[in-house]
């Protein structure tokens, strides 16, 4: 087959560079060398196969990042890799901030206690759908300034950012030379998609920051994502679907991918991603197969945008990204399990992994092999069907394998399949979401102590507001300060004429309130794609004076595309057409503007005014109002979990727990009812609005209260309507379980955690396994057989072969964390000799 040539060659490379990587360790007793060559990050002289996901730490809290940390190891982590958030970390220039869910100290500490690596974006850019991209507002207005390019002002504030992080990391010693875990670093990102629109400035700009980045001394390897020209010796790497083509710019460097896309981030007024897990895991299969040795998920766990820290614009406060561990830091299945077996199944190739480059083989159309070897001769395979329709049987090393399409088939012995990335046999979930079964519903008490009120007025309201003869540019008028900008104009008609008119608005975005006479008109919107809108409103107007408000609202700052920094927002032109039969346009009239909404000013969200009197109480709590702020005191329901605040009923705004922001919300949004598939095909190369669900539906009714910001007793929960809801429909969700359910035939692989090579020699058997999340038990089982079921997850009946294994399974899991039975005829009995029997059970975790 001439498959093993390069063996030989390779043993002695190795030796002689583990021989140099020795020398260097000399007096670095406590440290961990971190080097790379052609195949791999090289750790203390070892090549390494990494996993590695990312888990941002400000979206979620300092409470529950230890369970999230054990939670990636435990679903086969090596690696945490996160952003670096400039604008929360230097808020005002020269002022750094890294207390609460901004200690940045504190999270690398807790993924070094894990026993984990971590990987550091300093950027300073992030993306992310971050507010600004991480960039803070600040910046913006330094004389001179252009963001990300050859430019002297920010070249100057760039570097002080990443020596300021690097200088604190290393104050810390957690640098993995200094005994820490950080073993990779990033500067920019994603500079590779935008650097067309730069042009020579900002070649040198990525020269310059490239050699900005190594004259840091961080004595770790730097990488710059999407960069095709990242200069020596910063690795380029790859963020995509798929990385498995990618070829980095020098072969001296290694096959690295630090975003694989778990699913996609949501939008307001956009159905929900999803991305199923046997195409993630085809993909991350692929690219091992294919020479790469570290991935990243991105996200592992996605979070919550709390307060305003989501970029956009429009993005949704829940930033879940359909990831393993979903917005409240629950796992989800089968996802995470799925990827945790696969994550053991490359673990078991490691050895060969890093022993040698691939030997590719042929085995038909669109079908491939894999080969690596160790100097022993022995060897692990990667059998692939990369067709995305036909299934096939394959001839491999004397024996044969049915690979379904879009499937790699792992052989760790080159022999035995371990692990198959389109036959899931890990447990799943009833339900697509966390809060979609057995959850339990806390309804506000109502009535005289039930909600308080405070209606703002509309237009102008301090004498902070200022007239200008055009109307300013909002991010540069409010700075960012608040989403909200008042222009307030008057409209003069004639003593004698009542009259009709139509007003016509441009806004470059987001959103806008449109009065008349301060009674509410007409609003508008755009969207994620497309922020800036037209909104045309029939007006009565009245003889003499009548007023125009126009409230425009921001939802999150963009974060990316080249020259982002700079794009506007806020009203643009105002046309009354129809006015005495003429067209008067307004925009450069005289605009009075006022920066956020009174309620802000007021700081009606902050706790110490939740007994102020400008609180109205009574019998009937208005509904259906804009620009409206309710209260309710409430205790918190009982348990540890994470809660949930369903705002279905509300229209737009914003919610602060005990004086905390848990981020703007918008149910009022539907989604458009087309673009999501009634059956989801996972084969054929995946895109964000491939697989999507929730359309015709708001983007995001349930809003995430971390269980830390509520406390025994009293709490308070304010709320900002912009548009109008209704707050006595509120309520609050706790999880109190997860219906669980799995199926394994006598066919499937066993376990890769128990999986031993020469199987013939050490039968192993597949096993069903069940397992519960959170301290919860399983407490019934409800469906158990052993022959031909049919159905699936969730709505399984007997077959036609048909053991009942109720008695069996009860015996083995109720009262039981997890449980696991063998999937054979000699554990469970033959009902029907000769054909190919499956367990099928459905159970349920709860307290
Ligand atoms: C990095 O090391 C070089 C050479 O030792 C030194 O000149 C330079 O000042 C160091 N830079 C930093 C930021 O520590
Ligand atoms: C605005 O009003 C406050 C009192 O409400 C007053 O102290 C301040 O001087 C006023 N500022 C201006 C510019 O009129
Ligand atoms: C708004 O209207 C203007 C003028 O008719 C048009 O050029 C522009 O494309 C419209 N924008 C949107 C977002 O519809
Ligand atoms: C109408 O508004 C103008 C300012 O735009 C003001 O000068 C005038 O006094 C107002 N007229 C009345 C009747 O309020
Ligand atoms: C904001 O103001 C700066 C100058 O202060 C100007 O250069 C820039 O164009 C303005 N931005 C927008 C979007 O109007
Ligand atoms: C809330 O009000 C108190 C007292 O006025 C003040 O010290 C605190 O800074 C305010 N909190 C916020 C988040 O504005
Ligand atoms: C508001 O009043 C309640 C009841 O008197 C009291 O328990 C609470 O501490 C007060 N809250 C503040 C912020 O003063
Ligand atoms: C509030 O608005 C909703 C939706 O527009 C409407 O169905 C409902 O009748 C309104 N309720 C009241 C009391 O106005």
């Amino acid at each position: 087959m001439g498959i093993n040539s390069s063996v030989a060659l390779f043993s002695l490379w190795v030796v002689a560079l583990s021989l140099v990587l020795e020398g260097s360790c000399i007096g670095k007793a406590l440290g961990t060398t971190v080097t790379y060559d052609s195949r791999a990050l090289v750790i203390d002289g070892k090549r390494r196969v990494l996993q590695s996901g990312s888990i941002h730490y400000p979206r979620s809290t300092p409470e529950v990042w230890p369970e999230l940390i054990r939670k990636a190891k435990e679903g086969g982590l090596d690696v945490i890799e996160s952003y670096v958030f400039w604008n929360y970390h230097e808020p005002v220039r020269g002022q750094y901030y890294f207390e609460g869910r901004f200690d940045l100290v504190r999270f690398v500490k807790m993924v070094k206690e894990a026993g984990l690596f971590v990987h550091l974006r300093i950027g300073p850019y992030a993306c992310a759908e971050w507010n600004y991209g991480g960039f803070p507002m600040w910046l913006h207005f330094i004389p001179g300034i252009q963001f990300r390019t050859n430019n002297e002002p920010f070249k100057i504030e760039m570097e002080g950012f990443l020596a300021k992080i690097v200088s604190l990391m290393k104050e810390e010693n957690l640098f993995a030379t200094q005994g820490g875990p950080i073993i990779l670093a990033q500067v920019e990102n994603e500079y590779g998609n935008v650097k067309w629109a730069y042009g020579t400035s900002g070649q040198l700009y990525v020269k310059w920051a490239a050699e900005t980045a190594i004259s840091m001394n961080t004595t770790i390897p730097w990488v710059m994502c999407v960069q095709d020209d990242a200069p020596d010796p910063i690795i380029n790497t790859c963020n995509g679907f798929y990385c498995d083509q990618f070829t980095p710019n020098s072969p001296s460097k290694p096959k690295m991918w630090t975003e694989n896309y778990c699913g996609w981030f949501t939008s307001f007024g956009y159905p929900l991603p999803h991305r199923l897990v046997e195409d993630l895991a085809f993909a991350v299969a692929r690219f091992f197969e294919m020479g790469g040795t570290f991935q990243n998920y991105y996200m592992y766990f996605g979070g919550t945008n709390f307060g305003r820290t989501a970029g956009g614009p429009l993005v949704a406060s829940s930033y879940d990204y359909d990831a393993p561990l979903d917005e409240y830091g629950f796992i989800r299945q089968p996802k995470w399990g799925h990827l945790r077996d696969l994550h053991k199944a490359i673990k078991l190739c490691e050895d060969y992994l890093i022993s040698s480059e691939p030997t590719q083989i042929q085995l038909g159309l669109n079908l491939e092999a894999h080969v690596y070897y160790k100097p022993s001769n022995e060897c692990a395979a990667f059998l692939a069907n990369y067709d995305s329709s036909k299934d096939a049987m394959v001839e491999f090393n004397g024996n044969s394998y049915s690979l379904p399409a879009w499937s790699v088939s792992i052989l760790p012995d080159c022999k035995n399949v371990a692990y198959s990335t389109a036959r899931v046999v890990s447990q799943r979930h009833i339900g697509d979401n966390s809060f979609a079964s057995r959850t339990t519903t806390h309804r506000f008490s109502v009535g005289p102590s039930g909600w308080s009120w405070y209606k703002e007025p509309v237009g102008v309201w301090d004498n902070t507001s200022f007239t200008y003869p055009g109307l300013l540019e909002q991010i540069n008028t409010t700075k960012d300060a608040s989403d909200f900008l008042w222009y307030s104009t008057i409209l003069a008609v004639d003593e004698n004429a009542a009259e009709e008119a139509f007003l016509h608005i441009f806004s470059l975005g987001h959103a806008a309130l449109v009065f008349v006479n301060r009674v509410s008109v007409g609003f508008g919107y755009g969207n994620h794609d497309e922020p800036s809108f037209n909104l045309s409103q029939k007006i009565s107007l009245r003889p003499g004076n009548n007023s125009l408000d126009i409230l425009s609202m921001m939802i999150g700052l963009q974060n990316y595309g080249p020259w982002f920094d700079i794009d506007g927002a806020g009203v643009y032109s105002v046309i009354v057409d129809g006015f005495g039969n003429r067209k008067l346009d307004l925009t450069l009239g005289d605009w009075t503007h006022q920066v956020g909404v009174e309620g802000e000013h007021l700081g009606l969200d902050n706790i110490s005014l939740a007994n102020s009197s400008l609180w109205k109480n009574g019998a009937s709590t208005p509904i259906n109002q804009s620009l409206i702020w309710y209260k309710v005191t409430f205790s918190a329901p009982e348990g540890s979990g994470p809660l949930a605040l369903d705002l279905s009923s509300m229209g737009k705004g914003q919610a602060w727990i005990n004086g905390q922001s848990i981020g703007r919300y918008w149910p009022a949004y539907l989604s458009p009812n087309t673009g999501c598939p009634d059956n989801c095909d996972y084969r054929g190369a995946y895109d964000a609005s491939k697989c999507q669900r929730n359309c015709g539906q708001p983007s995001q009714t349930l809003y995430h209260i971390p269980r830390s910001w509520v406390h025994h007793g009293s709490n308070l929960l304010v709320l900002h309507e912009e548009i109008g809801g209704d707050p006595l429909k509120i309520s609050i969700l706790t999880r109190t379980g997860q219906e669980i359910c799995a199926f394994i035939s006598e066919s499937d692989p066993p376990p890769p955690d128990s999986w031993k090579p020469n199987s013939e020699l050490h039968p192993q058997s597949p096993q069903l396994r069940l397992s519960c999340d959170k301290g919860w038990l399983i407490t019934s089982v409800s469906f158990a057989s052993f022959g031909t079921p049919h159905g699936s997850c969730g709505s399984f009946s007997p077959g036609s072969c048909h053991v009942d294994m109720l008695e069996t399974i009860r015996k083995a899991c109720i009262g039981k964390e997890g449980c696991s039975i063998a999937v054979t005829t000699n554990n469970l009995g033959d009902p029907c000799p000769k054909v190919l029997k499956t367990l099928a059970v459905e159970a349920l975790c709860s307290e």
